[in-house]
């Protein structure tokens, strides 16, 4: 942790995690620098869909939910920034306080419910970027009291198609009621008919992703193995949260109602990416997001199947120059190994994360 990074992480912590959540987005609007230049390196370079990624890290949904910094974001030095979620109507979300820290275990409980301003203010400041360089994913959902969940999908892709580097389709957030249930065979089949459908109307056709929860049994992952493939959707996002409280040491906050994210949540969700990997074969994309915090955690994603690889909560402690220090271990890992690519090292420990119990 640089000395920047430990200055600014005190000064936040002195906040409630919401209101700290705020600061930092404002501290990225006013273009503060806050990290030193992005790290670029060749090796580190990964093409997927369609899309040429200067590298394989990326921040996940739920930082910048309304599109307000995605390049500022670029700007520390990732590869990509996925913005939302986003629902069609502005909603405020469960009431605060929402987000919590587990200091002792690096970890996050979050409740927020999709609190963000909706599609038209995502969509204003996404349409204010258009043309610029640099891959911003989207990633869409429901509003709570939708009457039609899937419509809310639908809506999602057909506005968001035009500016979204890629659409998330995020059917695994645990904090709006019954949002996790459009996991099941069923209704996730026709979710994905309809999302396929719109993209096929859109004018650009940005490839889709599909994020899932880390809390799900291995025959549930073959349905979903089975339908992203049958459907044809581009890739998979592992993993969202989980609702479990596994081994923690701050039992203070433990028992608030959410969905925990950070250290805790690595070894599960590498689980859970392995398995799918194993499901869907070497071709399909996948992007592996939960408890990365270093170099090592990163790298160890990509031996488990996957293609990219997102943080979040490992930046609330350990500041805005993780990605950059991620991206050096990385570039250091590749020269150490003589590898001529990052990607020669995907699937290497793929065995080993499968054959681990849930
Ligand atoms: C405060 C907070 C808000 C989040 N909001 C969203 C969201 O809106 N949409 C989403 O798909 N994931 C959301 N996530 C989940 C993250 O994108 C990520 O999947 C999860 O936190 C695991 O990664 P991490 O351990 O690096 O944080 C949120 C996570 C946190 C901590």
């Amino acid at each position: 942790m640089s000395l920047l990074d430990r200055v600014g992480q005190k000064l936040l912590f002195g906040f409630d995690p919401e209101t700290a959540h705020g600061l930092s987005i404002a501290a990225l609007r006013c273009g503060l620098p806050i990290a030193g230049r992005p790290v670029r390196d060749e090796r580190l370079k990964v093409s997927l869909c369609g899309i040429d990624f200067p590298n394989p890290l990326g921040m996940a949904a739920g930082y910048d939910k309304n599109a307000e910094v995605p390049d500022a974001l670029l700007g520390l030095g990732f590869g990509f920034a996925e913005v939302g979620t986003v629902t069609p109507l502005s909603q405020a979300g469960n009431p605060k306080p929402r987000i919590f820290r587990l200091t002792a275990d690096e970890a996050v409980i979050n409740r927020l419910g999709f609190n963000n301003e909706g599609h038209d203010a995502a969509e204003r400041r996404l349409a204010a970027r258009r043309g610029r360089a640099g891959i911003v994913g989207v990633n869409i959902g429901a509003n709570k009291d939708s009457a039609d969940r899937i419509g809310d999908y639908e809506r999602g892709v057909t506005r968001f198609a035009p500016y979204a580097s890629y659409l998330t389709v995020n059917i695994s957030s645990p904090n709006t009621p019954g949002l996790r249930t459009m996991q099941a065979r069923e209704q996730l089949g026709e979710l994905l008919t309809r999302v396929m459908a719109a993209r096929a109307a859109a004018s650009v056709k940005p490839p889709i992703f599909l994020k899932i929860a880390p809390d799900l049994v291995e025959a549930e992952l073959e349905d979903i193995a089975a339908e992203v493939t049958e459907k044809q959707i581009d890739g998979v996002i592992v993993s969202n949260t989980t609702i479990s409280r596994l081994s923690l040491h701050s039992a203070a906050v433990a028992g608030e109602t959410g969905g925990l994210s950070g250290k805790p949540l690595f070894e599960r969700s590498t689980i859970v990416l392995a398995r799918i990997r194993k499901l869907l074969g070497p071709d399909r994309a996948i992007i592996g997001v939960g408890g990365v915090d270093s170099a090592q955690t990163a790298l160890e994603k990509i031996r488990a199947g996957a293609d990219l690889v997102q943080i979040y909560t490992g930046m609330i402690y350990a500041g805005p120059s993780l990605p950059g220090r991620i991206l050096s271990g990385m570039i250091r890992f590749v020269e150490k190994e003589r590898l001529k690519s990052i990607r020669d090292l995907r699937d290497n420990r793929l065995d080993f994360w499968a054959s681990k119990q849930l």
